[in-house]
C-alpha cells in the first residue's frame, strides 16, 4: 500500500526517514570523500607521502605544496638530496635546497626521508676519480663515502627520520650491478655504506631501495643481499619497493607476494616512488632505469589532449587493487610515497621518452584529484568498513 495513503501523518513521517536516509545515505559519504584526506584514511596503517620536486619545496609552485600539506604526512626528495645536488664538487657541500626541504617537513610535522646516500647515478664523476681522470682506489673511494655520509646524514640527524642508503644496486637478474662502487670498492660498498650512514645517525631507519623488486630473479637477489647484510649485522630497518607500475603490471598477485617475502625477513616494507603509467611502454623492459633514452614518436604520446575517461577508470581501478593489497599488509608496510604530486610534474613525462603527456598520479595538471585519488580513498573506505563489519580495530605503524 501506498504509505502516503494510508493518511497525512504517516507520509510526513515516510518523508522524515526519506530525508534522513536521503542525508545519511548519499550526502554525507559524498560530503565526506570530498573532506577525507589520504593521510586522515590511512592513518591507523601507514604513513602516506609524496616526492617534493625544487618548485615545491621553495614553494613557487603553491598549488602543489598546498596539496602536500593538506594530504600527505611523509615526503622525499625528489633530487634535493641526491649527491649531484649536495655534494656537486670535491670539498664542496650545498644544502640550500636540502634545508629547505628538510625545513618544509619540520614545519608541516611530516616523516622527512632522505633519498639517496650512494648510487650509481646522479652522482657527479669526480667521485670516482683522481684529478688525472684515472679510477680512484678503494681506501680513497671508501674514504669519500664516509665523507659525504657523515656530512650528510650528520647535517639532518634527528629531523631526517628514514635514509635511502643504497638505491639500485641490483641487476634484472638478480646479481650486484657493476656500478664504479662495486668496480672499485668490491662488494662490501654496501654494508659499509650502511655501517657509516649508522655511526652518523643511530636512530636513523637505514633503507635499501629498487626498482622492480616483484620481478623473481631481481627479488631473489635482492632477499640474498639482505639475508648476507643481516647475517653481517648490517643496522637495516627496511626495504623500498619503488613501485614504478604500469597498469597490467606488475600483477596484484606478484606485488603481494613480494611484500610478504620481504617482510618475512624481519624488514619493514616501503613503496617509495609509487606510480602507475598509462602510456604505451616504449620498450619491452620492465623496469626503471633512469638511464634509459628513447626517441618520441607519435604512437608513444597517444594522450597529449588529455585521458580518456575509460582510461581514467582502469588508473583508478588499478590504484584501488594496489592499495587493497597494501592495507592487507598494513602491519608490515610503514609508508606509501608516490613518486610525485600532480601529472604535471611527474618524471614520466620526460622518461624514457622526452616530451610525453603522463598521467601516472592522483591529482591532474591544475592540482585536482582525479578518478585515481577517489580509488586509492575507495580502497581505504572498503578496508574501514570490513573491520567495523567484524568489529576488529587496529593500528599499526
Ligand atoms: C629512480 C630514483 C629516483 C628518481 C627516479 C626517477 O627511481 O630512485 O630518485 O630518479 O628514478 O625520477
Amino acid at each position: 500500500m501506498n504509505s502516503c495513503a494510508a493518511g497525512r501523518s504517516q507520509c510526513r513521517k515516510n518523508m522524515k526517514v526519506l530525508r534522513a536516509i536521503l542525508i545519511f545515505g548519499i550526502w554525507v559519504p559524498m560530503v565526506n570523500s570530498a573532506q577525507t584526506t589520504l593521510k586522515d584514511a590511512f592513518t591507523n596503517e601507514f604513513f602516506i607521502g609524496a616526492a617534493l620536486n625544487e618548485s615545491v619545496i621553495t614553494g613557487e609552485n603553491p598549488t602543489e605544496a598546498g596539496i602536500v600539506k593538506t594530504q600527505f604526512n611523509t615526503i622525499s626528495p625528489e633530487n634535493a638530496l641526491k649527491w649531484e645536488s649536495v655534494h656537486p664538487q670535491p670539498g664542496k657541500y650545498d644544502f640550500s635546497l636540502g634545508d629547505r626541504y628538510v625545513k618544509f617537513g619540520v614545519e608541516n610535522k611530516m616523516f622527512i626521508v632522505g633519498h639517496n646516500l650512494i648510487w650509481h647515478s646522479q652522482t657527479p664523476r669526480w667521485v670516482f676519480q683522481s684529478t688525472n681522470g684515472t679510477p680512484v682506489d678503494r681506501d680513497t673511494l671508501l674514504a669519500r663515502m664516509r665523507d659525504h655520509i657523515f656530512t650528510v646524514v650528520s647535517r639532518y640527524k634527528g629531523k631526517i627520520g628514514g635514509w635511502d642508503v643504497v638505491n639500485e644496486a641490483l641487476n634484472a637478474d638478480g646479481e650486484l650491478r657493476d656500478s664504479p662502487w662495486h668496480k672499485i670498492i668490491g662488494d662490501d660498498y654496501i654494508a659499509k655504506a650502511f655501517e657509516f650512514a649508522h655511526e652518523a645517525d643511530p636512530q636513523a631507519q637505514l633503507y635499501y631501495n629498487d626498482f622492480s623488486l616483484e620481478d623473481l630473479p631481481k627479488r631473489n637477489g635482492a632477499i640474498a643481499l639482505l639475508k648476507k647484510l643481516q647475517s653481517e649485522g648490517v643496522r637495516i630497518a627496511g626495504v623500498g619497493l619503488q613501485g614504478h607500475y604500469r597498469l597490467d603490471s606488475p600483477s596484484a598477485l606478484e606485488v603481494d607476494e613480494t611484500i610478504s617475502a620481504f617482510s618475512s625477513l624481519g624488514l619493514k616494507v616501503m613503496i617509495t616512488e609509487l606510480d602507475i603509467d598509462v602510456l604505451p611502454a616504449a620498450n619491452r623492459r620492465r623496469d626503471a632505469d633512469v638511464s634509459d633514452r628513447l626517441a618520441n614518436r607519435a604512437e608513444l604520446n597517444p594522450y597529449r589532449k588529455g585521458l580518456p575517461d575509460s582510461i581514467q577508470q582502469q588508473l583508478a581501478d588499478r590504484y584501488a587493487s594496489l592499495f587493497s593489497i597494501f592495507l592487507k599488509h598494513h602491519g608490515e608496510i610503514n609508508r606509501v610515497t608516490f613518486w610525485g604530486v600532480a601529472d604535471g610534474d611527474s618524471w614520466l613525462n620526460k622518461w624514457p621518452v622526452e616530451g610525453r603527456t603522463a598521467y601516472p598520479l592522483l591529482f591532474d595538471r591544475a592540482g585536482k584529484s582525479k578518478p585515481a585519488f577517489f580509488g586509492v580513498l575507495k580502497a581505504a573506505q572498503i578496508k574501514s568498513e570490513a573491520k567495523l563489519s567484524d568489529g576488529s580495530s587496529d593500528s599499526a605503524r
